[in-house]
């Protein structure tokens, strides 16, 4: 598959603005959101604010918002961190802060959406992403989407009071280059 679209039928990625921070802030702080990621928690709009200046020109990570197509409504963040042009890999984010929008697809497409700019814009070999053992809902949406579980991870993560096992997964470029899925977002 050659080049890439930040623009799905249903929803589109938006690079992560200023004016974008309110809505990320509210869906971090909210516990059912929160609960399979592992975020700064609680957050406040002052500590992300002062995130996002401090990123700016940071080239490791890159971050998007997700916007519906129709009414431009925020329904998410997604993004890569740890991003190394040497190696060709990052590190793969997401939540679907809009909690109406589960279990629609919406996630599935994002994630469509941010590997077909990690592989046709950044030009990486290899995305990979670490996942609560727990969280059954994102299990599905990246089983359902080809990617490869690569290990679990035993009491790897102390999330929310708990430690927590964690898989870790991987998406090669090769892997995309074969796939029809991606090809429609
Ligand atoms: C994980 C997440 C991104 C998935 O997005 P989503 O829009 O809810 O998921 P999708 O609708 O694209 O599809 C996920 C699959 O899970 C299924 N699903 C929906 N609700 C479910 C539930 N309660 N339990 C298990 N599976 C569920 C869907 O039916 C779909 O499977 P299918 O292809 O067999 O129909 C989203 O739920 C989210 O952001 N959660 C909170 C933060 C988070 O966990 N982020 C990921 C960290 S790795």
């Amino acid at each position: 598959m050659a080049g890439f679209n930040l623009k799905g039928e249903r929803i589109e990625l938006v690079l992560l603005e200023r004016e974008h921070l309110n809505k990320r802030v509210e869906f971090l702080n909210d516990p059912e959101v929160q609960k399979t990621l592992n975020f700064d928690y609680p957050t406040s709009i002052a500590k992300t604010e002062a995130w996002f200046s401090k990123n700016i020109l940071n080239s490791n990570r890159v971050d998007f918002a997700f916007v519906l197509s129709a009414t431009l409504d925020i329904i998410g963040f997604g993004g890569f961190i740890n991003i190394n042009y040497r190696a060709k890999k990052a590190e793969l984010y997401i939540f679907i802060g809009e909690k109406a929008c589960w279990g629609q697809g919406f996630g599935r497409d994002g994630y469509k959406l941010l590997v077909n700019y990690a592989f046709g814009e950044l030009g990486l070999d290899r995305i990979y992403l670490y996942q609560l053992a727990e969280n059954s809902r994102a299990i599905k949406a990246t089983e359902s989407l080809g990617w490869f579980t690569e290990g679990l991870l035993r009491n790897d993560i102390w999330s929310h009071g708990e430690l927590k096992d964690q898989y870790l997964l991987s998406f090669l470029r090769s892997e995309w280059v074969n796939s029809d899925f991606y090809k429609t977002v």
